[in-house]
């Protein structure tokens, strides 16, 4: 099987959602590494907990970004990763080092992209009084929060919603896209052609909106 490489920061709930998915005999791609650039990651135990190897790499013993990322492209080779997830990895990655991984490595952001970009997605999303919010599984390019759309799942915005009632109703469908996503990048369904992504057949039907 391919080689899947995970990136966290903290909690790793979005990591643990792509191991229990991997670890269906049927899923096309290994969870072969948990890298963390915070040592005090708690997705760090979690992993190690599910028996899969973790690597930390801390950023504040890196010259800069480039060093950083010098670094984490190493590891990447060591550990023969064939494609990169940022599941909650908070550091924003070097052009050089994204176009290396470019095709090749995803994000999940909490917001239904090109809304929200960024920070405070819930908090800005409630400022705004939309309706309607969502996540979103994109391929990683060098601008933050841009690249080509693979998978998004909407939740409704309900009435005295806070940033946690709506940021664990947006998380609960970020633990359903981002395997389903995963699983199509791995198997060579969702590639980008023309900026865009071209996705040969859906998996799994967008959620519902109450
Ligand atoms: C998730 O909500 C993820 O979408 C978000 O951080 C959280 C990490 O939670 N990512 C970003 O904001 C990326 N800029 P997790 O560690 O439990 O997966």
């Amino acid at each position: 099987k391919p080689r899947a490489a995970v990136l966290i920061s903290g909690r790793g709930s979005n990591m643990m959602s792509l191991i229990e998915a991997a670890s269906a005999p049927d899923y096309p791609v290994e969870i072969a590494v948990v890298i963390s650039n915070r040592p005090e990651a708690h997705g760090l135990a979690r992993a190690q907990a599910c028996n899969i190897p973790t690597r930390t790499l801390d950023h504040k013993a890196h010259a800069d970004r480039a060093a950083f990322d010098a670094a984490l492209h190493a590891v990447l080779e060591e550990e023969q990763a064939d494609f990169v997830c940022l599941a909650g990895f908070m550091r924003l990655l070097t052009a050089g080092f994204v176009e290396k991984w470019q095709g090749r490595m995803i994000n999940i952001h909490p917001a239904l992209l090109p809304s929200y970009k960024g920070l405070h997605t819930h908090e800005r999303a409630l400022a705004d009084g939309v309706k309607i919010h969502g996540a979103t599984v994109h391929f990683v390019t060098p601008e933050m929060d841009v690249g080509p759309i693979i998978m998004q799942a909407a939740v409704p915005v309900l009435e005295g919603d806070t940033p946690d009632s709506l940021g664990a109703r947006v998380l609960a469908q970020e633990h359903v896209i981002y395997p389903a996503a995963l699983r199509l990048v791995a198997e060579g369904r969702a590639r980008i052609t023309e900026g865009r992504v071209a996705i040969d057949e859906f998996e799994i039907a967008p959620p519902a909106l109450v």
